[in-house]
């Protein structure tokens, strides 16, 4: 179903599978050994772009289907796609009227910023009780973004800005999108398990994403080599963690320092991660990683690259095209793996505990946990 193909768009429907890439048979997944499927925090939604004044877009993902719309003074809204009227879908015919989102089916009104409703053409009194649900959504960096929790608790957090976007130093040079068949806490432990480094991703990018030929003979020539430590940040920022990476590359043994880079991989709650880069003489830039759960087993990852405006288009293109590959080798990985609860580690993989019990905090008492699987379905 999930593959590795790049496309632009929202999130919500699946492309068919690369068939360039090896995927082993799917095995069952063992119902109840992982973590429940949706964390509580930000999710990226869709782009700012992408829902212009007066529309309304349907979305699917955290297993719900939802409708977005904007008003015609700016606000964007996120509501539960189903009327609770009869059930028609507000974003399939809906439309903006002033704050609200008016059904396709009977033309009952409901206001976005709480989802009351606030007219039923056809009744005398619009009962207290009706309205749709909302869900907290804000707009920062150029993206929609909502906010889940499965309490039903508002925003514990904000969504940072990065400065130099707002303020257009930095502009947009690309973006990459991939959909993952693995839960979502595979793709930020992945920043804690520093010994995979060396070992998935020291084979030079120029070998690329097929791990069956990324250690041929014929790319030995070139090698990455990473050095890395997390580390979760204090409070009031328990919400963050960071990884500094040093990265250097080696070509025919020797040292090639154009190709030195520093990144800081900031991870902001479950779905967020802002990878700064720093280059003696190519400049600063920064690749907004987002991950969306649309399922409990398949995240839509976009990877947005903002540079320096100064340093010619080439230079990011080329970053974000070596970190995709590097991406995607990790996407095999994922998904043909499975989550286990208790990995068999040794002292040097201590960082990847820390991490679970650093992100243990998105969970809650009544997050979901698995139950039976159902008939048909992977989960
Ligand atoms: S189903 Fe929405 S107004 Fe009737
Ligand atoms: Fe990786």
């Amino acid at each position: 179903m999930a593959g590795l193909r790049r496309r632009r768009g929202e999130v919500g429907s699946l492309p068919a599978a690369d068939p360039r890439l090896p995927r082993l048979p799917r095995r069952p997944r063992r119902p109840g050994a992982r973590p429940p499927p949706y964390p509580n925090g930000w999710y990226r939604v869709l782009d700012s772009a992408q829902l212009p004044p007066g529309t309304v877009r349907s979305l699917s993902l955290l297993g719900e289907h939802l409708a977005a719309f904007r008003t015609r003074d700016g606000q964007a809204h996120v509501v539960d796609a189903y009327c609770p009227h009869l059930g028609a879908n507000l974003a399939a015919g809906g439309r903006v009227v002033g704050d609200c989102i008016e059904c396709p089916f009977h033309g009952w009104q409901f206001r976005g910023e709480d989802g009351k409703c606030t007219s039923i053409p056809y009744a005398e009194k619009v009962p207290d009780f009706a309205k749709v649900r909302t869900w907290p959504c804000c707009e920062v960096n150029g993206m929609l973004l909502l906010w889940y929790h499965c309490d039903g608790t508002g925003p514990t957090w904000a969504v940072p800005e990065q400065p130099q976007i707002a303020a257009k130093e930095w502009v947009f040079r690309g973006q990459t999108e991939h959909f993952v068949d693995a839960h979502i806490q595979e793709i930020p432990e992945n920043a804690a398990d520093t010994a995979h480094l060396a070992f998935l991703h020291g084979p030079s990018f120029l070998s690329g994403s097929d791990l069956r030929y990324t250690k041929s003979k014929v790319w030995d020539f070139m090698k990455h080599v990473w050095k890395a430590e997390w580390q979760p940040e204090p409070e009031p920022n328990q919400h963050c963690s960071r990884m500094l990476l040093q990265h250097t590359a080696t070509v025919f043994g020797k040292r090639f320092p154009l190709l030195d880079l520093s990144v800081s991989a900031r991870q902001v709650g479950p779905g967020l991660v802002f990878l700064i880069f720093e280059h003696a003489f190519l400049g600063h830039g920064v690749i907004l990683q987002t991950v969306t759960p649309l399922e409990p087993l398949v995240q839509n990852v976009v990877h947005k690259i903002y540079y320096q405006k100064n340093v010619p288009a080439i230079v990011p293109k080329f970053i974000l095209r070596a970190e995709c590959v590097q991406f995607e080798r990790d996407i095999t990985i994922w998904n043909n793996k499975q989550y286990l609860l208790k990995p068999l580690l040794v002292r040097e993989d201590a960082s990847i505990q820390k991490h679970r019990r650093w992100f243990a905090q998105f969970y809650s008492e009544k997050s979901t946990r698995p139950s039976a699987p159902k008939e048909g379905l992977d989960w």
